[in-house]
């Protein structure tokens, strides 16, 4: 049944003390809970109605006496219990099956351990509870468990006792001292081994920090270990956000559905977010861990501490958290060009994943209003859309105004359960008069619209007059539910560039800029005059992408070339060669036709070649510059009739341009990048692996039948000193086609056979190796018969599925539509293993309406074909049923 924000309701009783013990086993785990309830003094007086999931219930007491209950689907339904407001004692005994739990939600093994995933619903596989994160409680837990095969037990706060029993089997009893939503309870038992440090926080205050993985492992805890501490000391010195537990202990498992999960003081994550030595983990992989170990512990605060009512305000925590962990890395990053870069990275996913979300099926505000299966909105629209929001705050209250406002949201709600309402209104009280105080309702429009804005710009220079006006205007496209949209608050950062390159000073007419230099775009449309202006501008607006919009304004080549060599926004210097680029593909697929093998003009080689050249230039900004816009996202900027074949065939030529055009300059930027030395995961030195591997990725690529470079990448996937080298290397063989990829691979394979993250790259690898006629799928069918794949490992599963259905445009978008059937019959069988894994792999599909023909039929049959099954989970289900409903 679907689920609406306006039905919340408050819950009809309280829960306060929750006292577990957890007898494990693999077939069959007891759980004794006992609880102490009371009504809600403010609600009817009604029957308690317990959540539970793929329970067996044992035995219910009331007060230490039998009582009558009753099932209503899977809810435990208690009706005489006493009257009044006196709270009462309720036991409850039930077990459930660890082993068999192949969804990973609840109480779940991996690798012979036991941990939990309570986050949305999961609580309710272990015990039946008021599984919903407004009831907070304080945990008393006991685990139980054979020692040989578990001897450490662990769960939320302070262990008060520990010791032996019966049988070989031994217990640990924790006390969390904060009060806590079930979906924080989090339990791990298993033969583990933690890297432990102690710390000493500015405030004088003392803590034992863990991270605990399988024994073997520990030499790869050293990077999260640095980034925890790391975490720690930039939370309390940026937003004066202290450790609030002794004990705080991070855990890697290899099943996980998602990255990481922020339980209190036991924060469990998918091991790839973990794990990390150079010879094993890439530039990237040292990144991600970086920001998720930065994020899950930035929840401490904005979740932990201040939660979510209702699922509804899941950005509450999660944008908020998000723009955290942002920040945080950008701090981490240090100077202003890798902050730059970091901030070109997040725009990108921002841009591809999010704003494609948002022109789909699955589009929705940041603060939803129904679903059906709430894990199907743990999205990029919750989570990095929701964070610009917030970005948005901040730039609209400045870095001081923002924590203030954070410091009063602290004050007002620390220990409660609050809506995306509450906090905006906290941010405009704390600010009165501030930009976002003045037009709070409307600025409320980005947590309730759905789709993205479109700004249009247009820009005029009246030399006699020395003035440049803006005519802005801004719409939203409808989306489903919405049909029409209220103009929004839209924060433009702009500057006007002048001939030398320079920015001109701005003087706006009647108005001031915020900060210097931000407009506030508040009327569906609005003229800016700027005066003084003694030379025709290059306008240069949405400096850092300041908001979450499209923005569309008339350039000529020469224009963006000017930006491209001059911009002093690096966000927009970089966005100038994007819109270069796009201008190139998306003529070259109106033109129709034979795809021209060399569509980029010589002006523009030169400009990308001076940007290659540049000595002031970062190499990880070149890397990004030198980039081509990706098929998705040029297919997006499509009004529909997307053929993926042709986009895919129309960057590739692009590439190949640019491989041939530039060679000289490739090979120049590969012999002065190709050595870093010894392996340290710094922006300047990964920037400079990035770099030379797109440049050997290029001479791979231009080699044309000469042996010479893929000779080099071929020795380099054997012998070099780093992941990130490695991997780099191999892509481009595989990326030439050169037949040495084969042995390459199997090399490769041989030496990482054991590293199970290894594998997992060597799957995508594969998944995404071009289609040389029509390979790709056989090539994936292939590797679903390896040794090493299996749908029930998530980090697997994605690795081969994803990396194919999503990494691979022109091998999964055939015109036989046997790339969809795959797709078809892959989230079937995954649904029937673990759901949530299963939707996100649905979800692949959800541009097939903008295709053209034939491979808009062919998709439309798939997907018809996996809502034809009666079994399906809800979460599939709601995928495919919006899908569609296109
Ligand atoms: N709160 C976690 C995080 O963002 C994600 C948990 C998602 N899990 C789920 N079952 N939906 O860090
Ligand atoms: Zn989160």
């Amino acid at each position: 049944a679907v689920t609406r924000r306006l039905d919340y309701a408050p819950p009809a009783f309280w829960i306060d003390t929750v006292d577990l013990s957890i007898d494990l086993d693999p077939a069959k785990t007891r759980v004794l809970s006992k609880l102490t309830v009371r009504r809600n003094p403010d609600v009817p007086a009604q029957p308690l109605k317990l959540d539970g999931d793929e329970l067996n219930l044992a035995r219910v007491l009331l007060d230490g006496a039998g009582c009558s209950f009753r099932m209503e689907g899977e809810q435990l339904v208690l009706e005489n219990l006493p009257e009044g407001d006196a709270p009462f004692a309720l036991e409850i005994f039930t077990t459930c099956s660890p082993e068999k739990n192949s969804k990973l939600m609840g109480l779940f093994m991996s690798g012979g351990d036991f941990f939990t995933q309570c986050e949305s619903e999961g609580f309710r596989r272990i015990t039946y509870f008021l599984d919903r994160p407004d009831v907070m409680a304080t945990y008393t837990v006991t685990l139980r468990a054979d020692k040989q095969r578990w001897p450490v037990l662990l769960s939320n706060g302070n262990l008060v006792d520990a010791g032996e029993l019966e049988g070989g089997r031994h217990y640990a009893t924790w006390h969390d001292p904060h009060k806590k939503p079930c979906y924080l309870f989090a339990v791990v038992a298993g033969k583990l081994v933690a890297r432990e440090q102690r710390i000493t926080t500015r405030s004088g205050n003392n803590h034992l920090l863990q991270v605990w993985v399988r024994p073997g492992d520990l030499d790869q805890t050293e990077h999260a270990m640095n980034s925890l501490v790391h975490a720690i000391l930039w939370d309390e010195w940026r937003f004066g956000l202290k450790l609030d537990l002794e004990r705080f202990m991070v855990v890697a498992t290899s099943d996980f559905n998602f990255g990481a999960m922020e339980n209190k003081g036991l924060n469990i994550f998918n091991s790839k977010y973990v794990l990390a030595k150079p010879a094993t983990a890439t530039d990237a992989d040292f990144e991600a861990i970086e920001g998720v170990i930065g994020h899950e512990y930035f929840h401490n605060w904005t979740g932990d501490r201040v939660t979510c009512r209702d699922w509804f305000q899941l950005s509450l925590k999660e944008g908020l958290t998000v723009f955290r962990d942002q920040s945080f890395s950008m701090d981490m990053a240090g100077t202003a060009s890798a902050r730059a870069v970091k901030r070109i990275g997040d725009v990108i996913t921002l841009r591809t994943v999010q704003f494609a979300e948002d022109a789909g099926p699955m589009a929705h505000p940041v603060r939803p209003d129904e679903y059906l299966e709430i894990t199907n909105f743990y999205t990029t629209t919750i989570y990095e859309k929701g964070a610009e929001v917030v970005r948005m705050v901040e730039t609209l209250l400045g870095r001081e105004g923002f924590r203030r406002g954070l410091d009063l949201y602290f004050q007002r709600h620390d220990g409660h359960a609050v809506t995306c309402d509450d906090f905006i209104q906290t941010m405009a009280d704390a600010t009165p008069g501030s930009a976002l105080a003045e037009r709070l309702p409307q600025f409320k429009l980005w947590y309730s619209q759905a789709g993205t804005p479109v700004v249009r710009a247009q820009g005029h220079y009246d030399a006699a007059a020395q003035t440049y006006t803006l005519q802005l205007s801004q719409s939203c496209p409808p989306t489903a539910g919405q049909p029409a949209k209220q103009p929004m608050l839209i924060p433009l950062r702009l500057g006007l560039v002048g001939l030398d390159g320079r920015d001109l000073p701005l003087t706006l007419q009647g108005g001031a800029l915020l900060h210097g230099d931000v407009v506030v775009l508040h009327e569906p449309a609005a003229t800016l005059v700027f005066s003084g202006v003694t030379q025709e501008p290059v306008p240069s607006l949405l400096r850092g992408f300041s908001a979450p919009v499209k923005l569309q304004m008339e350039a000529t080549p020469e224009q963006l070339m000017h930006r491209l060599a001059h911009d002093s926004d690096p966000f927009n210097r970089w966005e100038a060669g994007q819109q270069l680029a796009l201008r190139v593909a998306l003529a070259q697929l109106a033109a129709g036709g034979e795809v021209a093998p060399a569509p980029l003009s010589d002006a523009h080689l030169a400009a990308l070649r001076a940007v290659l050249r540049d000595a002031a230039l970062d190499a990880a900004f070149k890397a990004l510059a030198l980039g081509l816009p990706g098929e998705s996202y040029i297919a997006d900027q499509l009004p529909g009739n997307v053929d993926p074949q042709r986009i895919h065939a129309v960057r590739e030529a692009m590439r190949r341009q640019l491989a041939h055009a530039l060679r000289a300059d490739w090979q120049w930027a590969w012999e002065h990048n190709h050595d870093t030395g010894a392996y340290t995961p710094d922006p300047v030195s990964s920037g400079r692996r990035a770099l030379a591997g797109l440049a050997l990725a290029m001479l791979c690529l231009a080699a044309d039948g000469d042996a010479v470079w893929p000779g080099k990448a071929y020795q380099r996937v054997k012998d070099a000193g780093n992941m990130t080298d490695r991997e780099n290397a191999l892509q481009a063989l595989l990326g030439c086609g050169h037949p040495l990829a084969a042995r390459a691979l199997e090399g490769f394979y041989a030496r990482f056979s054991h590293e199970a993250l290894v594998v997992d790259k060597w799957f995508a690898l594969q998944a995404r190796a071009p289609d040389v006629a029509g390979s790709a799928l056989p090539a994936v069918l292939a590797l679903m018969q390896h040794p090493d794949f299996t749908l029930k490992n998530p980090n697997r599963a994605r690795s081969l599925l994803f990396g194919f259905c999503s990494g691979n445009p022109a091998g999964f978008h055939r015109l036989d539509g046997a790339g969809y059937t795959f797709w078809a019959g892959q989230v079937l069988a995954l649904d029937a293993i673990n759901p949530q894994v299963a939707a996100r792999l649905a979800r692949t599909m959800d541009a097939w309406a903008r295709l053209a023909e034939p491979w808009r039929g062919a998709a439309r049959e798939a997907i018809a074909r996996v809502a034809a099954q009666p079994k399906l989970s809800n979460d599939v289900r709601e995928v495919v049923t919006r899908a569609l409903a296109e």
